[in-house]
């Protein structure tokens, strides 16, 4: 039997979700994968679950499914069917014009819902509209290292651990270079008390001309000799930079230096989702407190969904966690388990040393005799041997380039 159609839902009202889902049900070929409440949780999810047909309510809350239709048909290679009340010819025609392949009146029958399915699946694209500009992450590349380090929960210390790892891995023959990939409210700069006259904003405006020299010039640099590529001002100029132009930006980095180190935004939007997807190393950062599990477990589930994400990759960090053993946290051992995934480092809460760390501009790991500099610094080391031992099972000829994914499987 041939594959089945994976579909995704996606309509505001709960019922209509569950009424198509019943009647695809009936349907062997067709498996429903998942579902979306509004425009933009869409975009999110379709990016992870690679549907290849998605049933796309016009009227929601907070992106109208025409915009939904738009962006996602420039990311995601599916076919899109528009259902909708307003079944007049201007809405069709806007369907159509925003990227749907079809149209069906809401609520449809069963055979109409079943016969356009099934011509959707047939006529879905095999690559991506906008995808002349946009990296594919599972093409081969560049030979540089690409670390990606996201925490789900705000303000669980992903930035502290991607400036700390970045510094580890910088050496006089590893150059390294940091880009703040938290585009609206990115502060890694601020951590290493760089200024920032140049940003990634004036990387975007030379579109497409990425040329080494202009790179260098944007490129801020630390007293480590620790490259940063800045974050842009605020949400407004963050608003220029599309998924697009960071995949792009980063790739061509690591062509130049041996370590690209990423810190994200917890918020999982296309540009995020796009540097995970991206990365060879992703480091998971959690704390010990019942919210961010629970948000690191729908991290966890949205990684099995996607058939593109190899979980192997990933290196979980339990951060903050108390030095006082009758705190009352969440144990790493409990943690482990319930997410059944190993936790490979565990940093203590030493707010003293961050803080001093963060005014003065100074990585924790400068001082890598005591803690928490010791912690963050082996967890540094440990990265840096992973990569190491993959360089030396695929050494690199001359320019060929190494495989995107599955580091550590
Ligand atoms: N292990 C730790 N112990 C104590 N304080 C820490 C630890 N790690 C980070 N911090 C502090 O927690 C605060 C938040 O850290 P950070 O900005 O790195 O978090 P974030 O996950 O990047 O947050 P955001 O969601 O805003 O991007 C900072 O003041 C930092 O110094
Ligand atoms: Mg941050």
């Amino acid at each position: 039997m041939p594959d089945k159609i994976r579909i995704m839902i996606v309509d505001d009202v709960e019922t209509s979700q569950k009424g198509l889902a019943r009647l695809l049900s009936f349907e062997p070929d067709m498996d429903v994968i998942g579902f979306a409440g509004t425009g933009s949780e869409a975009i999110a999810k379709a990016q992870i679950m690679k549907p290849d047909v998605i049933l796309m309510d016009i009227n929601m809350p907070d992106m109208d499914g025409l915009t939904a239709t738009e962006q996602i048909t420039q990311v995601v290679a599916c076919s899109v069917v528009m259902i909708s009340v307003q079944s007049d010819r201007d809405y069709m025609r806007r369907a159509m014009q925003a990227g749907a392949v079809d149209f069906l009146p809401k609520p449809p029958s069963a055979d109409e819902l079943y016969a356009t399915v099934r011509n959707a699946y047939e006529r879905r694209p095999k690559v991506v509209a906008g995808g002349a500009g946009k990296p594919d992450p599972n093409q081969p590349s560049s030979s540089g290292h690409i670390i990606v380090v996201y925490s789900p929960q705000g303000g669980s210390g992903a930035t502290t651990l991607a400036v700390n790892i970045a510094g580890c891995l910088l050496s006089q023959q590893d150059r390294t270079v940091l880009v703040d990939g938290n585009l609206q409210f990115g502060d890694a700069a601020v951590h290493l008390d760089v200024r920032t006259e140049r940003n990634i904003i004036n990387l975007v405006q030379a579109s497409g001309d990425l040329d080494s020299d202009l790179i260098e010039n944007v490129l801020m640099t630390h007293g480590s000799g620790l490259r940063i590529l800045a974050a842009p001002r605020g949400p407004e100029e963050a608003s220029e930079v599309h998924s697009e132009h960071i995949l792009q930006i980063v790739q061509t980095l690591a062509n130049q230096f041996r370590y690209v180190v990423v810190d994200t935004a917890p918020h999982l939007d296309g540009v995020t989702i796009g540097l995970l997807e991206l990365a060879d190393v992703v480091v998971l950062v959690g704390v010990p407190t019942l919210p961010a599990v629970k948000n690191m477990k729908l991290i966890l589930e949205l990684f099995d969904q996607s058939p593109d994400f190899d979980k192997n990759k990933l290196i979980f960090v339990m951060n903050k966690m108390p030095v006082d053993k009758k705190s009352g946290a969440l144990n790493p051992e409990d943690i482990s388990r319930s997410l059944r995934l190993p936790i490979k480092a565990v940093i203590p809460a030493i707010e003293k040393a961050f803080l001093e760390s963060l005014n003065r501009g100074v990585p924790v790991i400068v001082n890598a005799r005591q803690s928490p500099g010791r912690e963050v610094q082996q967890l540094g080391e440990e990265i840096k041997k992973m990569m190491i031992s993959v360089e030396v099972e695929e050494p690199a000829t001359g320019d060929k380039p190494k495989p995107r994914k599955g580091l550590f499987g």
